[in-house]
């Protein structure tokens, strides 16, 4: 390591490659697939083995209009994201992807993807929060799944055709910064071998964010250790904004007390949620959907139940999960990992014992700005969606923005493909590949080098763990399912203190160290960028909408607030550029009140 700090940026090892990849998750190897089956060189870095991707982690469905269980189609598909989006969502790109969607599943299937089974051989769908037939008439079977490891099925799928094309994947290498020219071009990526230290600038001529959520800027999240914002860190350090960040969605059902998702496909199935009385409350709260609500819905309604002393166990901090109804053999057949999941982490069996759980943070709707080719997009000269040459960002850490103020369930799983897939394209319609690498300017990696030389260098400092963890205490405490004007502003300065203590982490006893040392530390940076993003933008709107539900503006505000945030690092300032109502083929879905 000693070595490389000594290194002159331009000295740095480095490798060509026509496009570079971060991230293996579905949206990354949707895309590289693209690219190595259309010849190109891809390199894909990546900080796990791909297959452990946290896109494995996604259990219920894929959102696609399919009608295999009953009749339906984009449009009501369109309409269900547009009004779960809270309209907020961009409604070309919603009518892009719902349009798109059947396609890439029938694309999944023949690739070879798992799915279950109907007795007539097409695929399984199951019903999720807030997809519904005929513009909210009733409730209809639109996930296709793979059990309830859907996720897992989709990346080994992508994983073994990206081999079979031959995608380079760099393993437990870790994306550090960009390297943009005096042009503002993306011309490369500076990264780090977690086991070695080695550092290497990647050169490109296409670079792909694709480093999924930020999960772990919270102290309960359904979200791997590895979803630390890097895509978003690194876009913000290189004065990229941040769009729509205040939007995060808590998932109605985390096991209470230790985070880990519980599908939703289990109130797919018929899974109903209890408070202490055993009333099914969201009856109440939602009459036509009830416990298929989206899910801003729902855990507003759980944490209201809690709130108001009709939580369950010794401490009323949970609900009940009920599923024993559904029988073993349904348990068995569609909710195996579930039920798993609750032996281990809640300690009890589901076929005869209801489950607790918590909303727990799970999904972030804004990330970086891009239009529906993936390109990033900043503003410029007065365009609010100026491209940025070589620069594209795909699924979670990309905001395009399909799910608006809420995403519905299994419109993650499709957002990662259709976009993935589209970038891809685009990447090879542009042709970047058959023009000369640009110059790498050549202070290119000095940022990095700094960054790096930084946490070495001072004899004492904080400790990243201790930083990280006040991170997340802060997020709870002060960005949770409701927020309040005074919670959001004292989260604020809070975090801008802790910002300043990333600024001393430093690593113990460096003879001994370990690269995990580092890379949580260069993970800090990450988290802190995505933090103050998050805070700073809902401190900002005043107002209620979707995921984000504040007290002391509890209606929606359509007058002034139907905008789009943009949060630029430096300066730690917000502007707002509008959001897109306008369709590309029918007529716009005019905001009307939310009622389910
Ligand atoms: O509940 C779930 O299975 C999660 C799906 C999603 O976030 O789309």
């Amino acid at each position: 390591m000693a070595d490389v700090l000594n290194h002159l940026s331009n000295n740095l090892p480095r490798r060509k490659f026509d496009a570079v990849i971060i991230g293996a998750g579905g949206a990354g190897m949707r895309c590289s697939l693209q690219l190595a089956q259309a010849g190109w060189s891809v390199a894909v870095l990546t900080k796990v083995f791909p297959t452990r991707s946290h896109t494995v982690a996604a259990q219920g469905g894929i959102g696609a209009s399919l009608g295999n269980m009953s009749e339906d189609n984009w449009y009501w598909h369109m309409f269900d994201t547009v009004k779960g989006s809270d309209y907020l969502g961009d409604q070309d790109a919603i009518e892009f992807m719902c349009r798109e969607a059947p396609k890439v599943v029938y694309e999944l299937e023949h690739f070879g993807m798992p799915f279950d089974r109907n007795p007539d051989g097409t695929i399984y769908q199951r019903p999720f929060g807030g997809h519904t037939a005929n513009f909210g008439e009733k409730p209809v079977q639109r996930a296709c799944a793979a059990a309830d490891r859907t996720g897992h099925a989709l990346l080994h799928t992508l994983y073994q055709r990206n081999v079979q094309a031959r995608t380079q994947f760099f393993v437990e290498w870790m994306a550090l910064d960009i390297i943009r020219d005096a042009e503002g071009d993306c011309v490369g990526v500076v990264a780090l071998e977690m086991e070695t230290g080695e550092v290497m600038i990647f050169e490109s001529k296409t670079t792909v964010f694709a480093t999924g959520g930020a999960g772990r800027i919270w102290a309960a999240s359904t979200n791997a250790f590895i979803n630390t914002g890097d895509g978003m860190g690194i876009a913000a350090r290189a004065g990229i904004p941040l769009e729509d960040m205040e939007f995060w969605q808590f998932h109605p059902t985390g096991v209470a007390g230790a985070g880990v998702l519980i599908t939703e496909g289990v109130r797919g199935e018929g899974g109903i949620l209890l408070n202490k009385h055993g009333e099914r409350f969201m009856e109440r709260y939602a009459p036509t959907l009830k416990d298929l609500a989206p899910r801003d819905f729902v855990s507003r309604s759980m944490d209201q139940e809690i709130k108001e002393g009709r939580g369950c166990g010794p401490d009323g901090d949970h609900v009940l999960l009920k599923l024993d109804h559904l029988g073993a053999d349904t348990i068995m057949k569609r909710l195996p990992s579930i039920r798993e999941i609750a032996i281990k982490f809640a300690n009890v069996d589901p076929i005869r014992d209801p489950i607790p759980v918590v909303p727990t943070i799970h999904y972030q709707m804004g990330g970086i700005p891009t239009n529906i080719h993936g390109q990033v997009v900043v503003p410029k000269n007065g365009n609010p969606n100026s491209i940025v040459n070589g620069l594209y960002a795909i699924g979670e850490c990309a905001c395009v923005s399909v799910h608006g103020a809420n995403r519905l369930g299994t419109n993650s799983l499709l957002d990662l493909v259709v976009f993935g897939r589209a970038a891809g394209n685009h990447i090879v319609s542009e042709n970047r590949r058959a023009s000369e690498h640009k110059p790498l300017p050549a202070d290119g990696g000095d940022a990095t080098l700094a960054r790096l030389a930084r946490l070495q260098g001072s004899s004492s400092g904080e400790n990243a763990q201790d930083v990280a963890n006040d991170i997340r205490k802060t997020m709870q405490a002060h960005c949770g399912v409701f927020r309040t004007s005074d919670l959001l502003a004292e989260g604020v300065s809070k975090i801008n203190e802790i910002g300043e203590r990333v600024g001393r982490i430093h690593i113990k006893d460096k003879s001994k160290v370990f690269n995990t040392a580092r890379v949580e530390a260069l993970e800090v940076d990450n988290l802190i960028e995505t933090a103050k993003a998050t805070i700073v933008s809902a401190d900002a709107r005043k107002e209620s909408r979707g995921a984000h539900a504040h007290r002391d503006f509890p209606v929606r505000d359509d007058a002034n607030w139907i905008k789009h945030s943009l949060w630029f690092s430096e300066g730690d300032r917000l502007e707002y550029k509008p959001v897109n109502m306008k369709p590309f083929t029918v007529e716009t879905f005019k905001p009307k009140a939310r009622t389910f």
